[in-house]
């Protein structure tokens, strides 16, 4: 989709490092002096922003699940429109902490099977797929027992437990399968610079 940027996406289950090594990249790929912009999802705008408080604070029962599939689409329409489009456009690299993938697995999986809702929603409001999507796949229990380490608000999706966290593992990796030309799976079960230099070697060789 890009007209000169790269468009790179992380994925993975809560805990798994995603945020850890997004810093990581945009640090290392600024160093290199390429113009980075590093944001995430729910959010990355401040519309967006503001539909992240929405579906992950609060009662989990807030929303219908096909509700929470349009309000995720809406704020990834908001942010594709307002921040990802226009860096891509300027040649930026826009490295994104979560995209599509997230949806396809949290909400087409988790209260039933709805994914075919989502990826209609996806092709008819978004259209886009990232360049590549580096997946970091480690152990749903101890990726949890991580994401549990932290304080915080947003719970949402972390407190439905280790055997919802054990899909999303398995519904990753088949979608790493399914799209293996954008796909990247690194092992994240190691020490944080160990992952992240896989990860550098997945974008160095992409690019
Ligand atoms: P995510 O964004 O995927 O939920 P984070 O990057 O926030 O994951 O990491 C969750 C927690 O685990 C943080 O406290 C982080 O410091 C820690 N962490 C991240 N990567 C590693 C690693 N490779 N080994 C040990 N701890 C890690
Ligand atoms: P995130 O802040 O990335 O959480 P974590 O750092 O724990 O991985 O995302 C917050 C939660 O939002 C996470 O539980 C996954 C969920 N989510 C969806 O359910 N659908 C989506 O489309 C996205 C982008 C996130």
């Amino acid at each position: 989709m890009t007209s000169g940027g790269l468009f790179i996406s992380f994925e993975g289950i809560d805990g798994s490092g995603k945020s850890t090594q997004v810093a990581l990249l945009a640090k290392h790929l600024r160093d290199e002096g390429r113009d980075v912009i590093l944001t995430r999802e729910p959010g990355g705008s401040p519309g967006a922003e503001e539909i992240r408080a929405l579906v992950l604070q609060g009662d989990p029962d807030r929303w219908s699940a096909e509700t929470e599939i349009l309000l995720f689409t809406a704020a990834r329409r908001d942010h594709l429109e307002r921040v990802i489009r226009p860096a891509l456009d300027a040649g930026k690299i826009v490295i994104c902490d979560r995209f599509a993938d997230s949806t396809r697995m949290y909400q087409g999986m988790s209260r039933g099977d709805l994914r075919e809702t989502v990826d209609r929603l996806h092709t008819l409001m978004i259209g886009v797929e990232p360049d590549l999507t580096i997946l970091i796949d480690m152990d749903p229990a101890r990726g949890l027992s991580r994401a549990k380490g932290r304080q915080g608000t947003e719970e949402r999706f972390e407190d439905f437990g280790a055997r919802l966290q054990e899909k999303m593992r398995a519904g990753f990796l088949a979608l790493a399968r399914d799209f293996p030309d954008r796909f990247r799976v690194i092992d994240g079960d190691r020490e944080i610079e160990d992952v992240a230099a896989d990860i550098r070697c997945a974008v160095a060789a992409f690019r």
